[in-house]
């Protein structure tokens, strides 16, 4: 019997993908610069299927590499070129099982897709904070295996904090649930822990119950120059206090990202003709029209609020350009610019991606040693830093010159290993949003002490003791 033979007896034939032209697209990484190989897709409809496969494969030494929308961007659902993997594809299983208003949660299947998500929940007057440009295909499995974070952990939490329980399925077919929406729950170790953020190397998440908020229906939206990064921390300190930690998004992008996003969407109006070396795109939410004001003791709308914070910043030199979007269509355009940020890149060149973490703290420090770090060794290298500030989240790119740079292969690795120098002299992380995939594993022991990575290797060991599981991705336990 073939190991595709296997899998007949479990799932629909038109549920196994198969043909060369058919899977394509499940095995290169968004970016199109990972590709693997495998022998078929598998496409469960319900739990049962998945643990009926996660036994199969436990039997018959199997690798499965789990994949939801495939937008991750560290090559973690791709499998390796050996093409001996099976993509276990958790997106036909899309089902919302129950939706509590009273308890604030939805429970949903792992396949749903982050939009459609965030849509019921709009329906039903609640909000599901989580946001990221790759909302529309990337599914509720795939943001909780990378514990993604986005365009509002600021306010909210990244998707581990979004989450109050997960449905799991062992290697070996055992179903663990942890599905309970409990909003307290002390009964020990809090096991769905370990599987978020595992991206699929310890369990197949099938399903979760998820945190739902009273609707921000108002925004107040704006976009401004900063001198440094030093100076834009100050300025969302200002913001939070005087709107009562209502900032939802404080996204920093620099002059280079600007002007590669403008020459690939072409649409999207540009705010200003001459745009400062940096810029904040700045977001304070509320379910309310008005907001105390605490210098006046008294409410006012949140547009009057952000009004005064930008013209007495103005006035104190804090910020240059000031552009505060008076109507959606002028908020939309502003969101454009950012959310279009990644895509811009990938059509400009290569571009050396990265995802770093340091306090806000070290913000400036770190921004200032990879910046002349950089410089040093490459002048006209477009540093294109942009991302989640308030979180101290950067994600500090590289492009190559201006017309291309013929030894952009080689400089790409030794400007990478520069930029990560400086982020180990701040004692930062490789990875704050993206997790590690397999393109991060090499960095990893410089981040994480030995203790850490044994206890992560022993996790390994007792959940997954043949590597069958998303092998070659996060760590190699038989390292430590
Ligand atoms: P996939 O890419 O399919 O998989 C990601 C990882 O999870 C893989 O290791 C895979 O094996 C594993 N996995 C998937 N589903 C399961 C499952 N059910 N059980 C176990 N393991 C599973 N990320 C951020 O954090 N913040 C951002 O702002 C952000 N912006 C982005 C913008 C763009 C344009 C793009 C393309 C990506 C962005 N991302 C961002 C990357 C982010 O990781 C993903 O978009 C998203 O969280 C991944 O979901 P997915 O369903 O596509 O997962
Ligand atoms: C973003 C992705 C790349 O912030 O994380 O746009
Ligand atoms: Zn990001």
């Amino acid at each position: 019997m073939s190991n595709l033979d296997l899998f007949s007896g479990v799932l629909d034939e038109k549920d196994i993908l198969k043909s060369d032209e058919v899977i394509d697209p499940f095995l290169s990484d968004w970016r199109g610069t990972i590709k693997g190989k495998a022998q078929a897709v598998l496409c469960p409809r319900s739990t049962m299927q998945v643990s009926k496969i996660l036994k199969i494969a436990d039997e018959n030494n199997l690798v499965l590499v789990p994949q939801g929308g495939n937008t991750g961007l560290v090559g973690g659902g791709i499998p390796d070129r050996s093409g001996k993997a099976f993509v276990l594809c958790l997106r036909r299983m899309n089902q919302v099982r129950t939706f509590s208003c009273k308890n604030r949660s939805m429970t949903v299947e792992a396949g749903c897709i982050l939009g459609d998500l965030k849509n019921l929940a709009l329906e039903n007057e609640l909000y599901f904070p989580l946001n990221l440009a790759a909302r529309g295909s990337c599914t509720v499995g795939g943001n909780l295996s990378t514990n993604a974070g986005g365009i509002n952990v600021l306010k909210y939490g990244s998707a581990r904090d979004l989450c109050l329980g997960i449905e799991v399925v062992l290697l070996g077919g055992e179903i663990l649930n942890l599905l309970a929406p409990l909003r307290k729950d002390n009964t020990g170790y809090d096991l769905k822990q370990i599987f978020i953020g595992a991206e699929g190397t310890l369990g197949i998440i099938t399903a979760a119950s998820l945190k739902l908020f009273s609707l921000p229906n108002f925004r107040v939206t704006a976009l401004v120059g900063i001198p440094d990064l030093s100076t834009g921390l100050d300025l969302l300190r200002l913001l939070q206090k005087i709107s009562n930690d209502q900032v939802e998004a404080f996204e920093i992008m620099s002059k280079s990202l600007f002007d590669v996003v403008f020459k690939h969407f072409p649409d999207i109006n540009k705010p200003f003709d001459n745009t400062s070396e940096l810029l904040i795109l700045m977001e304070v939410s509320s379910s309310q029209t008005r907001l105390i004001d605490q210098k006046i003791g008294d409410q006012v709308p949140l547009y009057t609020l952000m009004e005064d914070f930008l013209s007495e910043a103005l006035e104190k030199n804090m910020v240059s350009d000031v552009i505060l979007a008076y109507d959606d269509f002028q908020r939309e355009q502003l969101w454009k610019i950012r959310e279009n940020a990644a895509e811009a890149q990938k059509r400009e060149s290569s571009p050396v991606n990265t995802d770093i973490s340091v306090t806000c703290d070290s913000l400036q420090e770190f921004y200032n040693l990879a910046t002349d770090a950089v410089r040093s060794m490459c002048s006209k290298t477009r540093i294109c830093c942009y991302g989640h500030m308030g979180d101290g989240n950067l994600h500090f790119n590289l492009i190559e010159q201006d017309g291309g740079d013929k030894n952009w292969d080689v400089k790409s690795i030794q400007l990478t290993k520069l930029v990560y120098d400086a982020l180990y002299q701040v004692n930062g992380s490789i990875s704050a949003e993206h997790g590690i995939g397999s393109m991060k594993m090499e960095q990893l022991k410089f981040v994480k002490d030995g203790t850490s990575l044994s206890i992560m290797a022993n996790l390994k060991r007792l959940f997954d003791p043949k590597d069958l599981l998303n092998p070659g991705k996060v760590i190699d336990y038989r390292l430590y």
